[in-house]
């Protein structure tokens, strides 16, 4: 059997197979769940910058002091449907979370701005994270904002919570830069460790009912992990980083693609949440049974052997893979 052993963040997990951050990671119960099932390590849902800038705001209020945001813009923070969502049941599940797991658990910010809440990365160690992710979803609209702009708030960002922690640090980012690779690379050298390829942009929608803006959260396909795939793929031995692959992993032969492109930890939500925890188990047998079959005895050795500097023809992850899908289904045609 393939030992499914493998290092992330500098943390020993045994095995590349994790829960990412969704509601499934923010009990107790379904956490525990995760652990049975075999996940190698587990991603807490987020804090979120509107959750901790929000209580900041109604504690001001109640003060009656000063914050740096007007009465009316605390109007616009999302109200988050979330139950018992606040900082401090965050930090309190990091805690509990560390008691009741074996496997490694780790904390997750995630925010668009510079600003106070990048603090609650330390209260996150101090509850006993062993790694923070730090999710950084920002949409960029104003057409003043440069390309450079935006990729230094995101480097500016990260440094700020460098800063603040001693803990492992890795950053999730959506696929939206002009030059991925050169994004990946500046984000290392602002102190990521690790680089978790991609996080899930979801897109507003009309209803035509209401004629309202709503939002509409589609759990992934399996056609999506190709876009992690391809950036890993691209990216491993280029950049210095651990890498986690996210966005469309469903089953077995899923992460075994994503770790032979070069991914260090292959994360699962959206079959997890469709399936239930238990699923990770049925994952695993058949990522091992695939792995019988060709003979692999460990992670280390799948590790990046597909990846675009072993490949024969590394413009397969280019455009030469464009041309080449194209001409096929052309040649398909009746
Ligand atoms: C209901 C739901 C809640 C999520 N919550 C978070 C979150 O709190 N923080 C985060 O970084 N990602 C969150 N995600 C994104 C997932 O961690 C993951 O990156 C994304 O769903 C792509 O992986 P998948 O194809 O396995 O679903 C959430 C996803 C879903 C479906």
């Amino acid at each position: 059997m393939m030992d499914l052993t493998t290092k992330y963040l500098g943390l020993d997990l045994r095995s590349p197979l994790v829960a990412s951050a969704s509601p499934l990671t923010g009990k107790l119960d379904t956490l525990r769940q995760l652990e049975d099932a075999g996940a190698g390590a587990v991603v807490l849902p987020s804090l979120f910058e509107e959750q901790i800038v929000h209580d900041e705001f109604e504690i001001q209020k109640v003060l009656g002091t000063g914050l740096d945001i007007s009465a009316e813009a605390g109007g616009y923070f999302p109200h988050l449907e979330l139950e018992d969502s606040g900082p401090d049941s965050q930090l309190r599940l990091i805690s509990e979370a560390k008691k009741a797991l074996d496997v490694p658990v780790i904390a997750s910010l995630n925010g668009a701005t510079q600003g106070g809440w990048v603090n609650y990365a330390c209260l996150m160690e101090e509850a006993g994270a062993d790694a923070l992710e730090l999710n950084v979803y920002f949409v960029p609209t104003d057409p003043s904002v440069s390309g450079v702009e935006v990729e230094d708030r995101y480097v500016n960002l990260v440094e700020s919570v460098r800063e603040r922690v001693e803990v492992p640090l890795a950053v999730k980012i959506g696929p939206y830069f002009s030059s991925v690779a050169h994004m990946a690379a500046r984000l290392v050298d602002a102190g990521a460790e690790a680089l978790v390829l991609f996080n899930r942009f979801l897109y507003p929608d009309i209803s035509l009912e209401t004629l309202q803006v709503e939002p509409r959260l589609q759990l992934s396909s399996e056609a999506e992990l190709r876009l992690p795939l391809r950036w890993i793929a691209i990216l491993r031995g280029q950049v210095a980083a651990d890498f986690a692959a996210s966005s469309g992993a469903h089953s077995g032969h899923d992460a075994a693609k994503l770790l032979l492109a070069g991914a260090d930890i292959v994360m699962f939500a959206s079959t997890l949440l469709k399936n239930g925890p238990g699923h990770l188990a049925t994952i695993r047998d058949e990522l091992l049974k695939w792995a019988e079959l060709g003979e692999y005895e460990s992670v280390d050795q799948l590790r990046g052997s597909m990846s675009q500097s072993h490949c024969p023809n590394p413009d397969d992850f280019g455009r030469a893979n464009y041309m080449k899908a194209l001409a096929s289904y052309s040649s398909s045609l009746p």
